[in-house]
């Protein structure tokens, strides 16, 4: 036990989910005791093989569902629901396909009756930071699929949420969109600090990204491993092709084949 702040505290974390087959209760465990503290600030990868568990465990985080048993805190308050404090962004951007750029951006300060000019200048400063000043009065069906995940991120950003979940964002991308989103991210992240805990099961994408990785057992999944990526910042898709990089990848890749 340490006194260290903790962004995200997880202790063993249960669900399973429950269904009738042939009349008989039957459940299926999706996790099995995941436990894992991540820092204020920090760049957490969550690894692990399909249907380990990763998409249950940030629902959970994100209060979209409740673990079964176990301790979920983030900033140190239990978890008992969706709030500002965690933005989620999913494989596919959830834009609203009724609202411009400009409107979607502003939907949570708009809800939460915070239409200040200064949230409006900010907006438009979000617009510009992600390269969507000239989209803002276009739909969801207008912008590309890049623009679109752009678009999401402003949305959540607004928000100043002090944690961010990322479920697989960038997986349905084709690999030149999907390095520039890496990219951008980063550069995002090395500029607000803001505690990222991002799942993938890519492992050059865990390496590329994160401080450290969260390997996942297989299904149904449990903590396997955490590793540190020690790995110098700011990184960039060309470090990919250095010695240390290609080794923090084999070293991760054996820790999820073990
Ligand atoms: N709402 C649900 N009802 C019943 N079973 C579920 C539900 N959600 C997830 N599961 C089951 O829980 C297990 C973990 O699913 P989850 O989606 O969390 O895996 P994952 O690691 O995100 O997989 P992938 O990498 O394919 O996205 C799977 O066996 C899945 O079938
Ligand atoms: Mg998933």
């Amino acid at each position: 036990m340490t006194d260290q702040p903790t962004a995200v505290r997880l202790r063993d974390v249960r669900k399973t989910f429950s269904r009738r087959k042939a009349g008989r209760k039957a459940g299926r465990t999706a996790l099995d005791g995941v436990s894992l503290d991540v820092r204020p600030g920090e760049f957490l990868c969550l690894l692990g093989p399909s249907g380990c568990g990763k998409s249950t465990l940030l629902n959970i985080l994100a209060g979209f569902i409740t673990a079964d048993s176990g301790e979920v805190l983030v900033g140190g308050r239990p978890v008992t629901a969706p709030g500002h404090d965690r933005g989620v962004l999913f494989q596919t951007p959830n834009l609203f396909p009724w609202l411009t750029t400009w409107q979607n951006v502003l939907y949570g300060p708009k809800a939460r009756g915070d239409l200040t000019p200064a949230v409006r200048d900010e907006a438009a400063e979000l617009l510009e930071t992600v390269g969507l000043a000239d989209a803002r009065d276009a739909y969801p069906h207008e912008l590309s699929g890049g623009m679109r995940h752009r678009a999401a991120f402003a949305r959540v950003l607004i928000n100043h949420p002090g944690v961010l979940l990322m479920d697989e964002p960038f997986g349905a991308l084709d690999a030149i969109t999907r390095a520039g989103m890496q990219r951008f991210l980063l550069e995002l992240w090395q500029r607000r600090r803001t505690t990222i805990v991002f799942v993938t099961h890519d492992v050059e994408e865990a390496t590329l990204l994160g401080d450290r990785v969260c390997v996942l057992s297989a299904p149904p999944g449990g903590t396997k491993e955490v590793l540190d990526i020690d790995l110098p910042r700011p990184r960039s898709y060309d470090d990919t092709e250095t010695l240390a990089f290609v080794q923090a990848k084999r070293r991760i890749r054996e820790a999820l084949e073990r």
